[in-house]
């Protein structure tokens, strides 16, 4: 089967199915009058170490409207990413519904905000792994109900509790990150194994005989 973007019924729905796992950012911002939000975004990852740098991208809400941390981020030009793990996926998705703007969703499920250090957005302090940003850039993606705001963070500073980090190395068993597959699904990462990455050797892989 071959699939045109442009044509296909409810696409997003395939595109969302087979790029997977996606990991999770959750976002917590603070509107200009101080209202503290967080929210999940899985169109999420990492693209630089040096500027440390993240993305995620936000579409419109129902009814074409900006979602409140895209908002939020174009005021303030800070925001903080959270990973989302198992012990606060349930926290995560109750953020996930379209709450009007004045309402924290750091009340309505529970979550404790901890202060940041160089940013004004607090942390969420259940989640193990905290990145500190400022804004690059936002870019604009296609048009109308189908916009995507695509955020570019600098990361300034970056919390890990101290239990699952050893020198550089972080330990997922701990950490237990979850993923997002496609729609309500998701998975653990508690699955894992180790596959040796080859080093090009040319005399090595030159045939013998010649
Ligand atoms: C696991 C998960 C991942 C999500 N990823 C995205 C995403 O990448 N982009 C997006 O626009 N919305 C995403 N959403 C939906 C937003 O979280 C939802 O629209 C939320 O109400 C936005 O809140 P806000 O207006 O406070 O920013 C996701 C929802 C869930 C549960």
């Amino acid at each position: 089967m071959k699939i045109d973007p442009k044509t296909f019924e409810g696409f997003n729905r395939v595109l969302t199915g087979v790029v997977v796992p996606r990991p999770i950012a959750f976002v917590s911002t603070i509107s200009p009058d101080g209202v503290l939000n967080v929210a999940p975004y899985s169109f999420f990852n990492v693209v630089s170490y040096d500027p440390a740098t993240v993305i995620f991208s936000s579409s419109r809400r129902a009814g074409d409207k900006q979602k409140d941390t895209l908002a939020n981020i174009e005021s303030t030009g800070e925001f903080v990413v959270n990973i989302v793990v198992d012990d606060i996926a349930e926290a995560m998705n109750m953020t996930a519904a379209e709450y009007p703007a004045e309402d924290s969703e750091f009340d309505i499920a529970g979550l404790s905000p901890a202060p940041s250090d160089l940013v004004k957005p607090p942390r969420v302090a259940e989640s193990p792994v905290n990145l500190e940003c400022k804004l690059n850039q936002i870019i604009s993606l296609g048009e109308g109900s189908h916009a995507h705001g695509l955020v570019i963070g600098e990361v300034v500073l970056v919390h890990v509790r101290d239990d699952i980090i050893d020198g550089h190395r972080i330990n997922h068993q701990l950490l237990k990150p979850v993923g997002r597959l496609a729609g309500n699904m998701y998975c653990h990462t508690a699955d894992v194994y180790e596959m040796v990455r080859p080093v090009y050797q040319p005399e090595a892989s030159l045939p013998t005989d010649r």
